[in-house]
């Protein structure tokens, strides 16, 4: 099998990885990729997200069985469309299923519709309606641009003044942009965070082991909101009936639900979920894997990932085993990041037999540079979660990283 992959990050490095890891599939391209992802030999193609009509012609002249889609920006760009339309096989949610992903309030509408446990909102445009309602609900309490902003458009508001910057940031002077000209504000919930994905094929839903995110990018969970620092799995302090739990009032519903309304969702189904009290609540869902989570969660998968695809692909049922090893993951950032950052630092040599590294933001010039706010990831697996996190950590100290930074905390809420 000869397999496409769209993206550039640790996530696609790590999809690419393990789809080459299958002894059918002789060849992986991954568009347009990053120089650090060659390591594994998958072959990277310098052709952008973006430009469908290139990808198309790419895929067709080399006979690519299926292409297999990373990121949720050309989910939304309707890459999905364009390929199917062009009688080309593709993994991945459709323009109008990737909505889920694509806007706050298309989500929030399917979980009411479908009595989905997420936290209570209200949707603005007008930035005094917004101030009154936040001045009425109190604080800490939650402000999401609508649109898409890379994990970084919510502020988690501690206070009413806090709340209303963040407002006047999205609604009065355009932080974000077209995705913040209208917000969610929402019900602070309390709790751990944890991370269901799952194979989706319209009502067929098939759960991945759950793993933990670090949004904050400093130790502690301070600092901003970052696409995430370093994540694990398993999550011992989640319950495993939390988790069906999950599966049976978010995932199912959620993909019945979207059958039912016309938008059918195949592809990768990410919930963003808080353990509450009362059980698990959605704070986000996302159209395709998450990043960091997928460089934590493939390892554990037993089963061949190009298998699982080929057969969701024919409606077929794929087998999936997990193992039970435990994975931490750590990502290594630039400077600035999630703001401005550092570019063009030589990366140290790294070279370790325990762990693996997923490049992420990095250009070639005489030796891998960083070209990007997050600019790998290094992964670790080991019987238990403090031996891999001790095999990560120690491989991250035993070089220097100039003008780059990572979290010393990852894993830690496990113990
Ligand atoms: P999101 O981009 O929606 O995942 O939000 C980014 C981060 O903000 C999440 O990972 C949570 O840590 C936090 N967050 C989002 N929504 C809520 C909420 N309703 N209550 C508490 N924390 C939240
Ligand atoms: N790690 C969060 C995300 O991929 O959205």
């Amino acid at each position: 099998m000869k397999i496409l992959v769209i993206g550039s990050g640790g996530r696609e490095h790590a999809i690419a990885k393990k789809l080459l890891s299958d002894s059918n599939v002789s060849t992986v391209f991954c568009a347009k990729g990053n120089p650090g992802m060659k390591k594994d030999g998958i072959q990277i193609v310098d052709i952008s997200e973006d430009n469908h009509e290139k990808l198309i012609e790419f895929a067709k002249n080399q006979a690519v069985d299926w292409t297999f889609v990373g990121p949720e920006i050309p989910l939304l760009n309707g890459i999905v469309d364009d390929f199917e339309q062009a009688g080309l096989q593709i993994f991945g949610p459709k323009k109008a299923a990737a909505m889920i992903e694509g806007s706050k309030e298309f989500a929030k509408e399917l979980m009411i519709k479908n009595q989905i446990p997420t936290a209570a909102y209200q949707s603005f445009s007008d930035f005094d309606l917004a101030k009154a309602y936040v001045l009425e609900q109190g604080a800490p309490i939650v402000i999401k641009a609508d649109g898409l902003a890379a994990g970084k458009g919510v502020v988690v508001a501690e206070t009413i003044d806090d709340a209303i910057m963040a407002l006047k940031d999205m609604l009065e002077d355009n932080k974000f942009g077209a995705s913040g000209a209208k917000v969610v504000i929402e019900e602070f919930l309390a709790g751990e965070e944890f991370s269901l994905l799952a194979f989706v094929r319209d009502e067929k839903v098939y759960p991945m082991v759950i793993a933990q995110d670090h949004k904050r990018a400093f130790d502690g969970d301070r600092g901003p909101n970052t696409g995430g620092m370093g994540a694990y799995s398993p999550v011992p302090q989640i319950p495993e009936t939390m988790v069906e739990q999950a599966v049976q009032e978010v995932l199912l519903p959620a993909a019945k639900g979207m059958v039912e309304q016309g938008t059918p969702f195949t592809g990768i189904l990410y919930a963003g979920l808080i353990a509450t009290e009362a059980g698990p609540k959605v704070i986000e869902f996302n159209a395709r894997f998450g990043d960091p989570e997928t460089q934590v969660v493939l390892p554990r998968l037993d089963s061949s990932l190009a298998t699982i695809i080929t057969e969701l692909l024919k409606g077929e049922e794929p087998e999936i085993s997990w193992n039970n090893q435990a994975t931490l993951g750590v990502v290594v950032a630039a400077e600035g990041y999630p703001g401005e950052y550092v570019s063009g630092q030589l990366l140290p040599d790294f070279i370790s037999e325990e762990c693996r590294v997923y490049y992420a933001g990095v250009a070639e010039k005489n030796g891998l540079v960083s070209a990007g706010g997050r600019v790998l990831l290094v992964e670790a697996q080991a019987e238990t979660l403090q031996e891999a996190q001790q095999k990560v950590y120690q491989a991250l100290e035993q070089v220097e990283w100039p003008y780059l930074f990572y979290r010393h905390d990852i894993g830690n809420k496990a113990f």
